[in-house]
């Protein structure tokens, strides 16, 4: 695998355009990274977000070398564009167990701890994650954190929502446009968690036990096979906490 693709030079953008421009070459090292780790006739999961947009491109371009590589979208807007870049794309009940996965996240910790579901499809992305032998996850390096904080993404159910949102002490509904929140694939609501995050274990335990919660973002170093993370010195591999099998 090529750890060294990040080229940071870019001469011309102004302070702010080179940030954001740096930070998508980043999620695109890491994306196709993790490209190549897909091979025709693998199940593949595919997760959801700017940085998984990347892979799919790099995936997409070898459309015809993995015309019998089986894929799963974890939202459908992955589902949409992977079709798409000529894809295929069916149903988890229908391909099964998984080869690899390849999801973002929105922070990643020194043990290995995810927090997942900017893009409110955490609890899609956390069943394909399990269903997966090798669960890959790209990331740029500002996601790296020394610690995790909130906001902790929250998947409720709409019946008795306000309740489970104060069951919770810290957690509001995350703005939808004019709906009442943003809402997951499969019709939830989206909330975050805004308390402590001093201890993740322990909170993931909370929020699955608070009725109402149908899914957290926390994913626990177990889950995860290895995380590519693509800063300036190119992309670096940190393996993770769930064995290969
Ligand atoms: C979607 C996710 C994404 O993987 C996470 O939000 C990272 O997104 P991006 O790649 O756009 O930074 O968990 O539910």
């Amino acid at each position: 695998m090529a750890f060294d693709r990040a080229s940071e030079a870019s001469a011309s953008l102004s302070h702010e355009d080179l940030d954001q421009a740096t930070i998508d070459r980043r999620k695109d090292a890491a994306a196709r990274a993790a490209a190549e780790l897909v091979e025709d006739g693998m199940r593949v999961g595919l997760g959801t977000g700017s940085t998984v947009a990347h892979l799919l491109t790099a995936l997409g371009e070898r459309a015809q070398e993995l015309r019998n590589a089986r894929c799963v979208a974890t939202s459908p807007q992955t589902a949409r564009v992977a079709r798409e870049l000529g894809l295929e794309v069916l149903g988890l009940d229908e391909v099964g167990e998984l080869d690899v996965a390849i999801d973002g996240a929105d922070q990643v910790d020194p043990e290995g701890w995810l927090v997942k579901g900017g893009g409110g499809a955490h609890t899609r992305e956390k069943i394909v994650a399990a269903a997966a032998r090798r669960f890959v996850v790209i990331v740029s390096a500002e996601k790296a954190v020394a610690r995790l904080g909130p906001p902790v993404p929250l998947e409720i159910l709409r019946f008795g929502a306000e309740r489970t949102l104060r069951a919770l002490g810290g957690a509001r509904l995350r703005p939808g446009g004019d709906h009442l929140a943003q809402t997951s694939p499969d019709g939830n609501l989206i909330a975050d968690y805004t308390g402590p995050v001093d201890d993740p274990r322990r909170l993931a335990t909370r929020l699955s036990e608070t009725p109402g919660v149908v899914e957290h973002g926390l994913f626990a170093p177990e889950m995860v096979s290895e995380v590519l993370i693509a800063g300036a010195g190119g992309v670096q591999r940190r393996v993770g906490g769930k064995p290969p099998t």
